[in-house]
């Protein structure tokens, strides 16, 4: 097992924030996270679970031991007339899963295309795009359990999913030790963060396969295009273009995807802000609380293209905020308070960050 020290790790952060591991240790399969619990050095050290780095704001080196997820491995479990079972290795990317399901012949997926980081992140956030959360094409997926180095299969349930949210962005209690066996973990607000590794994700794609065109860009793609019956390859390729005009291409611009979440309100808060604000973007949810539109609420608060040092505001969308060079971490939460106190100030609301500060 090879410890590296002193990793930069601006490579593996989407933001590409200049920071370091002190050490790093790269994950490729069980064994060698078997083999990190098991050295007497490294076994108590607190540790940090890097996957893509595409939904964490680096504000310093970090100190805990940095396990970088590289599991890798793709292949169709099993097809029946009812579904396709696909597993992945956390430590792929995202996006080429999608675009190989795709092209195996197993669609479902195509609604979240072109989402950074990896497999063994997607959970993680329960990501979401244009109508499809992962929720709704997840099976289940491995973790090993770094106080024990026992392994454990979790379904949706024990995962427990919301928007943008799982146990696995939660802390346990402190003093709780993770109980034995897969039942109690999935007890409501069991905190799993930094305490499992994800190794394997299993997703279930239904058959027969239905697109999902509700969310207004993939309907105005419709009518643009005159296509009213899409495959899944044309639903991808409309989300990607759907997607590289509205959001800032990582690989050119550092940036976390959404950093606040959308925030939800009640009809009685909704109809008290639609009095002052008749403008607002908002939705219905099922639940019968109000979804409104984050991205909306700041540009409002004319935060487009504004700027901390090199942090700024994404012109085309301003619930991304991007990284115009060399910017710091403490410059992006700078700019990110500023925004959440005028949000605050002018409607009542405390947008959340979506991303991982560490
Ligand atoms: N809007 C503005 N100004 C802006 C940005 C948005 O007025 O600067 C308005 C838009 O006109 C639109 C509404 O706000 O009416 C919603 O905007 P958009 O369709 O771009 O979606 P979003 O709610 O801002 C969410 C997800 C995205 C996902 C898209 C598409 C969250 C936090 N974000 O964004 O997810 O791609 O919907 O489904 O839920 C991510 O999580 O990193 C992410 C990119």
């Amino acid at each position: 097992m090879l410890v590296e020290k002193n990793v930069p790790l601006q490579p593996y952060n989407s933001f590409h924030i200049v920071a370091k591991a002190f050490s790093l240790v790269r994950i490729g399969c069980v064994n060698d996270l078997l083999d990190v619990l098991a050295d007497p050095v490294l076994a108590p050290q607190p540790k940090f679970i890097l996957g893509g780095g595409s939904n964490i704001v680096l504000t310093g080196d970090v100190k805990p031991l940095v396990l970088k997820i590289e599991v890798k491995g793709r292949r169709l479990l099993q097809e029946t007339d009812k579904a396709w079972l696909v597993e992945a290795g956390a430590g792929e990317n995202w996006h080429e899963l999608v675009a190989w399901t795709l092209g195996q012949g197993y669609p479902g997926l195509e609604n979240l295309a072109m989402i950074p980081g990896t497999v063994g992140a997607s959970p993680v956030q329960n990501i979401g795009a244009y109508g499809i959360e992962l929720q709704d094409r997840f099976h289940s997926l491995d973790v090993v359990d770094l106080a024990t180095g026992t392994t454990h299969t979790l379904d949706a349930a024990q995962c427990g999913f919301g928007y943008r949210d799982s146990v696995f962005k939660h802390a346990a209690p402190e003093g709780d030790a993770v109980p034995a066996g897969n039942g109690p973990v999935a007890a409501a607000g069991f905190g799993l963060r930094d305490r499992v590794v994800i190794t394997h994700v299993r997703f279930l794609l239904p058959k027969p396969w239905k697109p999902v065109l509700g969310y207004a860009d993939l309907e105005r793609k419709m009518q643009e295009t005159g296509i009213t019956a899409p495959d899944a390859q044309q639903v991808f390729d409309w989300v990607c273009a759907i997607r590289r005009a509205k959001l800032p291409d990582p690989e050119q611009m550092g940036n976390a995807g959404s950093f606040f979440k959308n925030p939800t309100v009640t009809r009685e808060q909704c109809d008290d802000i639609i009095q002052r604000e008749p403008r607002i973007v908002h939705y219905p949810m099922d639940n019968g609380s109000i979804k409104l539109a984050a991205g909306w609420l700041i540009d409002a608060c004319g935060w487009k293209g504004k700027s901390v040092g090199n942090a700024a505001v994404y012109e085309r969308q301003a619930l991304v905020l991007v990284n115009r060079g060399q910017a710091t971490g403490g410059e992006v939460m700078t700019l990110a308070g500023a925004i959440q106190t005028s949000v605050y100030e002018r409607f009542g609301i405390m947008l959340e960050p979506e991303p991982v500060v560490v």
